[in-house]
Order: C-alpha cells, then structure tokens, then sequence
C-alpha cells in the first residue's frame, strides 16, 4: 500500500512515498530555514507564501523519486496540526484536491503522532522495530512530551513541558549566545569544542512529576550573559545543552522504570541531537529507538508511515478535513 504524504506545518514543505508504512519511496523536503534565519525565527505569513510556491513542485519530485504514478498511490496522508493555521492550511488544501480528483481516501495526521511514526520507518541502520507498550520522548521545537504509547494511536501524555519545549529553549539558547538559528545545531556544534565545568546552570526536577520546564535554566543563562560572566560562548552552550539533556534523560528513563514497557522511542527534531540519544542508550534500562536524524526534523515520511497506520484503522476523513492548528495528541 503506497501513501503520499504532506507536511506544512511550520518551516518545511515536505512530501513523500511510503510503502506498507515503512518503506520509503521518496522523501522531499524544501526549507525554509535560510529565509527565516535572516528574521532570527518563523515568520509566519513568509512561511505560508513559501508552502504555497514550493508545495507543487515538491510533490512532484516525491511522486517522481518514487517512480509513482498517481494510480499507484492508495491514499493521502496531510498533516492538520498542531502547527501554524496559514502553513497547515496550504498541506490540507492540496492533499483534499488531490484525493477529490483521484477518488483517493485522506486521512488527517497529528504532526507529533507524525514524529512517533518516525521510528517505524526503516533507516539506513536499524535492527529492531517498535513493540507496545512503550514510552515515547517527543522532543520538537513545539513539544516536550513523554507519552506512553500502548498500540497504534494509543496514547497516554505522562508528562509535558510547563513552559518552553526543548527545542524552542536550544533556539532561545542559542540567540541569547549570538549563535544564529536554528539553535539546536548550532548549540551542539558549539558544545563540541567546550566544557561545562566553568558554567553551571540549574535543572528543573518538578519532583514526583513527569512535566518539564525549561524556562529557568534560559533565564539562568540570559543572566549571566547580562552579568559579563560568559567568556566562552562554546563552554556556555555545552553547559546549556547538558542542564537541558540532563532532565529529558532522567526523566525518561524514571517513567520507564514506573512501568512495564519494551522499549523507549525517541522522536521531534532535537532527537537528532547526538548526546542526548548518547546518554539515553547509556542510562536507559530497555531497548532505545532513535529515527536517522534526517527523518527526528519535520519531513513527510513520518507522516504517510503515520497515515498508513491510519488507514489500516479504517481512520478515513471527509473533504470537510481542516486543520487544527492547536491539536493534541491525547
Ligand atoms: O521537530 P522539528 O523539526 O519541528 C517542530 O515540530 O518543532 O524540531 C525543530 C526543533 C528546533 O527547535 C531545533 O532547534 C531543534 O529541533 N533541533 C535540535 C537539533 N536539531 C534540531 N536541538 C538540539 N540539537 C540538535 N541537533
Ligand atoms: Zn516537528
């Protein structure tokens, strides 16, 4: 079963092919970072102009790479939200002419279900497939959640962030540091040549929760930039990275110790951040499953893998299919 899917959510226009919801066909992405990184973030209304001039041609590479048809495709997967109502709008539009013209059923995709989805896709280098019951650690520019996932579209939120999300707290990071944007990478690229041994910052436990809060340990830091006590922008930013990494570990691996599940997954575009699939593999007592770090950040495939599940589901929606701009999973 071949499903194409689409993803517009924030920055990326993305579509892909997926086969049986783990084989994938194709997967195109156009960025937008480029264009943003001159603002120093998303600009909305500059986001959804780009979806609209790049979507077209982008599914046109997908189904090309694919050596797709559209009478090979079985189905549309689009994401609805969560995510920026003008970007979404454009996914939603065009995957709803598509399936009307080619009698093809839709299903809509909650874009953090989508970043779940990641890890049953097979990589480059992966040896095992998820098993239920399992924990998941979303981690986006959006999201911290820590969901124990119990079948296909099953969730319980064990636990979210109470403020920022921990990739928004590595974008702020790296802005109050002058490292550009996005700030993930550029955090970790910066670490990789500091120590954190000069720098301390402080970790939020919120004890006996599973919630998250990553808006001290930033103004933590902003301080002391304020204050002139940052000589080392590379030290500051490894200090900044462990604090964060520190707390989505421990937490994670406590939640899988509270429970009797098979594996943790990793998912959402900080998941591509080398030390923290490091010290999840080192302190996690089960199996750890970590996506390529090209499908952690936003891309389709997630998507049609997730829509794949979806319409095994019977999971089919009407053309009156809209977008949800502040979806939850649960
Ligand atoms: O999942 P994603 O691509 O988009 C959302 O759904 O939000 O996640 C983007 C976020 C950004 O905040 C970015 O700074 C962060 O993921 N990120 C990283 C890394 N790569 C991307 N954070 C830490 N380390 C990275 N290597
Ligand atoms: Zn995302």
């Amino acid at each position: 079963m071949k499903i194409l899917g689409i993803e517009t959510s924030c920055d990326e226009t993305a579509a892909a092919v997926v086969e049986d919801g783990v084989r994938i066909l194709s997967n195109q992405i156009a960025s937008q970072v480029e264009i943003h990184a001159r603002y120093g973030g998303i600009v909305p209304e500059v986001a959804s102009r780009q979806h609209i001039l790049a979507i077209i041609p982008v599914i046109e590479r997908a189904m090309a790479e694919a050596r797709a048809t559209w009478n090979d495709l079985d189905g549309i997967a689009v994401t609805i939200g969560p995510g920026l109502a003008g970007s979404l709008l454009v996914g939603v539009n065009v995957a709803k002419t598509i399936a009307l013209a080619r009698g093809l059923p839709i299903t809509g995709v909650n874009h953090l279900e989508g970043h779940i989805y990641a890890n049953w896709l097979i990589g480059q280098n992966r040896s095992f497939t998820p098993l239920f019951p399992l924990v998941c650690l979303i981690v986006s520019g959006g999201h911290s959640d820590l969901v124990l996932m119990r079948g296909h579209g099953d969730y319980v939120v064990l636990g979210r962030t109470r403020d920022d999300a921990a990739g928004e707290a590595f974008d702020k990071a790296a802005r109050i540091l002058g490292l550009g944007y996005p700030g993930g990478p550029a955090i970790e690229q910066a670490a990789r040549s500091g120590t954190t041994a000069s720098i301390q910052l402080p970790r939020a436990w919120l004890k006996g929760s599973s919630d998250f809060s990553f808006s001290g340990v930033k103004t933590a830091l902003l301080r002391l930039v304020e204050g002139g006590r940052v000589s080392n922008r590379a030290d500051a930013a490894a200090s900044f990275q462990e604090a964060v990494i520190d707390v989505l570990v421990a937490k994670a691996v406590a939640a899988v110790k509270e429970r009797r599940v098979k594996q943790i997954l990793l998912a959402g575009g900080v998941a591509s951040n080398g030390l923290l699939r490091q010290w999840l593999v080192q302190n996690s007592p089960i199996p750890v499953l970590v996506p390529e770090p090209i499908l952690c950040t936003d891309n389709a495939a997630m998507i049609a893998a997730c829509g794949y599940y979806r319409l095994q589901a019977s999971k089919i929606d009407g053309l009156d299919l809209d977008v949800i701009p502040n979806l939850k999973l649960a």
